[in-house]
Formats: C-alpha cells, sequence, structure tokens
C-alpha cells in the first residue's frame, strides 16, 4: 500500500501545482479527498489490513490527507493572487488622458462641499491636515482613548487588513478623528486645523456606504474652552447653510475622546416633504463635538496640565444631502454621468466665503 500511496501522493502534487485556476484546483480535489476520491479509496481498504498495517497505513494516510490539502490551500492563495493582480491591472485607469467630451461631468458635490467646509474654516484661521485611509490600530482606536474590548470599536464595524508578520492589523480608518493624534505628534499647540477625507465601516444602507467622508476639527490652545466650539459651530452652521441665527442645540452625548461630549442638532422643518434648515421644529443631527480627553491630548505628546482644547467630527456626505437636497446617499458613489450632472458643479465654481458658497 505504501507504494501505492506514494505515488498517488506525486501524482496529486503534481496535479496541484500544474491547476490553472480554481475549477481545476477543485475537481484534483474532488479525484483525491472526494467521496470517489483516489484518497478515500484508500481510506476504505484500511478495513482490510491486520491492526498492525492498520494503524501505520492509517497514520500515513492522515498525513497525505493533510498534505494534499494544505497544498490545494497554498494553491488556491496563490491562484487568487493572481486572479486579484490581473484584475487591478486591467482595470488601472490612465488618469491623466484628457477627458473625452461625451463623458464630460462636473464637479462632485463631495468635492463641492469638501471646499466649502474648507473655505469657511480657513476664512477663521484653520489649516488643513491630511492623514492615510490605512492607518494603524493605535492612531484609530488606542490613543483616542478606545481601548481594546471598549464596544466602540464594535460600533465601528471596522474593516481590518492582513497583518504583517508580528504586526497588529491595520485598519481602513473608521474616522478622520486619527488626524488628530498624528498632527498633535507632528506640531506644537496652539492648535488649529481641519481633517477631511475618506473613511470606511462596514456598513451598507440608504444612508450608510462602506466608504464615506468626514471633516475632523481640532482647537488646541491654553485656554480653549467650550463656548470656543459652540461660537466656531455656530459660525460654521450659520455660513455654510446660509441662514442667519440658526436654532442649534447641544446636547450631552458620550465620544471616548472628549469629556464633556456633545452632539449638535440644528433647527429645521420638514413641511409639504421639503427640507427647510433655521426655521420649524424639527432637528437635525449634524456632528459630534466635545473638549479633548486628557488621555487623548497625553497620546498626542501634549501636556494636558497645560493645554486643552475641542474637537468634533462631521459627516461631509450628510452635511451636502442636507444643503442641496440630494435624498439617496448610494448615488453619491454609483459614477452615473446623469446623476453627476444634475448634481454637480461648474468646475470654475470655486466656493469662496466673498463668492458665494451655494451655486
Ligand atoms: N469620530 C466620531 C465618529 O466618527 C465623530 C466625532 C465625535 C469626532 C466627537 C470628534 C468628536 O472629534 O469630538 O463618530
Amino acid at each position: 500500500m505504501q507504494n501505492q500511496i506514494d505515488s498517488i501522493k506525486d501524482d496529486v502534487l503534481a496535479r496541484i501545482a500544474a491547476a490553472g485556476d480554481p475549477r481545476a484546483l477543485d475537481e484534483v480535489r474532488v479525484e483525491a479527498l472526494g467521496k470517489k476520491g483516489a484518497i478515500t479509496g484508500l481510506m476504505k481498504q484500511l478495513g482490510g489490513l491486520s491492526p498492525e498495517e492498520r494503524r501505520e497505513t492509517g497514520a500515513a494516510l492522515n498525513l497525505l490527507k493533510d498534505e494534499v490539502a494544505a497544498a490545494i490551500d497554498a494553491r488556491k492563495a496563490l491562484l487568487e493572487r493572481a486572479a486579484l493582480d490581473a484584475r487591478l491591472a486591467a482595470e488601472r485607469i490612465d488618469v491623466t488622458l484628457p477627458p473625452r467630451p461625451e463623458a464630460a461631468g462636473s464637479v462632485h458635490p463631495v468635492s463641492q462641499v469638501t471646499d466649502e467646509v474648507i473655505a469657511i474654516f480657513c476664512e477663521m484661521g484653520f489649516a488643513v491636515a491630511e492623514g492615510p485611509d490605512i492607518e494603524d490600530d493605535w492612531y484609530n482606536f488606542g490613543a483616542l482613548n478606545i481601548p481594546e474590548e471598549h464596544p466602540a470599536r464594535q460600533d465601528h464595524d471596522t474593516f481590518y487588513l492582513p497583518a504583517e508578520e508580528g504586526e497588529r492589523r491595520p485598519v481602513l480608518r473608521t474616522h478622520t478623528s486619527p488626524v488628530q493624534i498624528r498632527h498633535m505628534q507632528a506640531s506644537t499647540p496652539p492648535l488649529r486645523i481641519i481633517a477631511p477625507g475618506r473613511t470606511y465601516r462596514s456598513d451598507s444602507d440608504v444612508t450608510h456606504t462602506p466608504m464615506f467622508h468626514q471633516v475632523e476639527g481640532l482647537v488646541i490652545d491654553e485656554t480653549t474652552h467650550l463656548g470656543h466650539l459652540k461660537g466656531c459651530l455656530r459660525d460654521f452652521v450659520e455660513a455654510f447653510f446660509q441662514v442667519d441665527n440658526v436654532p442649534m442645540r447641544f446636547r450631552p452625548s458620550y465620544f471616548p475622546f472628549t469629556a464633556p461630549s456633545m452632539e449638535v442638532d440644528i433647527g429645521c422643518s420638514f413641511k409639504g416633504g421639503e427640507l427647510k434648515i433655521g426655521e420649524g421644529d424639527d432637528w437635525l443631527e449634524i456632528l459630534g463635538s466635545g473638549m479633548v480627553h486628557p488621555n487623548v491630548l497625553r497620546a498626542g505628546g501634549i501636556d494636558p496640565d497645560r493645554y486643552q482644547g475641542f474637537a468634533f467630527g462631521m459627516g461631509i456626505d450628510r452635511i451636502a444631502m442636507l444643503k442641496y437636497g440630494i435624498p439617496d446617499l448610494r448615488a453619491f458613489f454609483d459614477a452615473d454621468l446623469r446623476w453627476l450632472r444634475h448634481y454637480g458643479f461648474r468646475a470654475l465654481d470655486l466656493p469662496t466665503l466673498y463668492g458665494g458658497l451655494a451655486r
């Protein structure tokens, strides 16, 4: 039987190595390990052997099974990686090519609203900071006072990437808050930044997409207090929605990285199915905010006995929908030219406070 085992082994391993696609590989698997497979066939003959032989041959067959299964897994991983590489190569787009006239688009509402937000905060003296989309666990969670077993980690529906040997899994950042830490580490107070960018959570319905956009705000100085937070956000909301005296509500809330924490609502009405910001007696939540937690300052290398400040995080897609009356979030990322022609902006209408922020 040992001869048979050896020859089956050589044959099967050679065929695994030669399998050019997942289907061919699966055929090899069935022919070796399936109900009528060669190895299964040998297993069935064990019953006719003496107890001594059975033990020995059984062990050899189990070893063979494991070896074949491992070889199949390895080959499968290789084939999948090759297929992904081929697909990435085939879908490569040369963004430097000139536009085709029939595909002429317009500025996407997310880009427009990001520029509007930047214009408003830059006028107040903020700078724009950036961080990577692929983050370390520590920047995305730990440094923001979200410890290992904290439920907030689960709330975030995180996309993890495969870990390098001996490292923690990197994450697609679930919010723009890690940019706070990176900026604190890289500079000394006073700090005044916003950080717009892409964020990712495994979530998808009319108001959630797996990739979405946030803008983070961070202000750190020696005497910065809650009044500054409220004034700053009020100025922003009035400039952005272009309405004076918008009713605003600062609701106590909880975020691990701020204390106290507040969610901010703006007054609106939904009369006749039409949303009007700044009047009526309904409320819409637009952002989370609070005074930066001392642990977060420490993680950023800032002395919490000397400095304090506020932070906020806001969904860009969401305020774009509210301001421009766009109903379905998913359509934002369908790359449908008709949608873009309807909701998009002219390339030369750069938003500025003096030139106007709206269409
Ligand atoms: N990171 C929070 C989120 O994604 C939003 C947020 C809330 C950011 C409060 C902040 C903050 O900076 O102070 O849900």
